[in-house]
């Protein structure tokens, strides 16, 4: 494998680019257009800019990958990917939308592969060109630092595909988990019922904001505590996994906090607004309520 596509350039996709780039593949990236792509490679910039500060990495090795990225205004350029990642927005029907036109320009022998976060791959490979050329490669936030990715295969995708799918995994040094196509797979399956739980703890006043988050980041010894981890994410995000595990379950224990969709509704989605639970526009983030 040689040459990698991204489609989305915003904080997933951006990351998955990123860590290609690094490892050493030529990376094309699209988004809604040639100017969020290039806003996505400015962002790779600035962080790989930071790593040479932190003498992580040598400047020679940040100009190398920032000249493998290349953004793009449409996916002509896509013919030439062995592998095609989609990370766009976690709604169904927008990545059915990416698989019919990518589905148009993409080689018989490459890839294409989801980063969707819970939706069934099976489900959504009825929207691909070739079923046993497409999985799910979920990555973690933020994609340089986070050590994981699950691989999920559909009910037609090939060994082969797997095969090669978890050796570019592999080769950006991150461990390899393989997951069955099962709602929100394994840490969405765990984690999105323990972020929904803390929004049900705050908005039944079982403790203020502030104090959920110290109580589960100290108590659990997380890194983050939960509400600031559901902003992290985007509360859109958080909002549409859950939706996708009650749907996919039946499991009433999977229903979304109606305080989660409050914020949702009110266009609060997190840090990438600027405010979801928290307020990010001041130096300190203060709690919205
Ligand atoms: N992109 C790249 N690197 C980043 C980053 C970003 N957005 N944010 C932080 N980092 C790097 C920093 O550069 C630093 O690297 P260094 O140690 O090599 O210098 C390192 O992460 C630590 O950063 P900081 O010292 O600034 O801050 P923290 O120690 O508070 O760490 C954190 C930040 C890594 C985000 C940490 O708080 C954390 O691990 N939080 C939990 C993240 C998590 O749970 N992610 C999973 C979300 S679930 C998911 O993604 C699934 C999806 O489907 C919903």
């Amino acid at each position: 494998m040689k040459t990698i596509g991204v489609i989305g350039a915003g904080q997933m996709g951006a990351g998955i680019v990123q860590v290609s780039a690094q490892a050493g593949y030529r990376v094309l990236v699209s988004d809604i257009g040639l100017a969020q792509a290039e806003k996505g490679k400015a962002g790779i910039a600035k962080r790989l800019a930071r790593a040479v500060e932190k003498e992580q990495i040598t400047s020679a090795d940040a100009d190398a990958a920032l000249t493998r990225i290349e953004p793009q205004g449409d996916y002509a350029a896509f013919t030439d990917a062995d592998l095609i990642i989609e990370a766009a927005t976690e709604r169904e029907q927008i990545k059915r939308v990416i698989f019919g036109e990518v589905g148009k320009v993409m080689r018989d022998d490459a890839i294409l592969a989801s980063n969707t976060s819970s939706i069934p791959i099976t489900r959504l490979a009825q929207a691909t060109p070739d079923p046993a050329r497409f999985m799910g490669v979920h990555f973690f936030n933020p994609v340089p630092v986070m050590k994981p990715i699950e691989l999920i295969r559909g009910l037609a995708t090939a060994d082969a595909t797997v095969a090669a799918v978890e050796a570019y995994a592999r080769s950006l040094g991150k461990t390899v988990v393989h997951a069955n196509d099962a709602p929100g797979f394994i840490v969405n399956r765990v984690l999105i019922p323990m972020l929904n739980e803390a929004i049900f703890a705050l908005g039944e006043g079982v403790a203020n904001m502030r104090d959920i988050d110290t109580a589960v980041s100290l108590g659990l010894n997380h890194p983050m505590g939960p509400l600031t981890l559901a902003d992290f994410i985007g509360l859109d995000t958080c909002l549409e996994i859950a939706r996708v595990l009650h749907d996919g379950t039946g499991d009433p224990k999977f229903r979304a906090a109606p305080l989660l969709v409050k914020y949702v509704d009110a266009g609060w989605l997190g840090r990438k607004t600027g405010k979801g639970f928290y307020d990010y526009s001041g130096p300190e983030p203060v709690p919205t309520r």
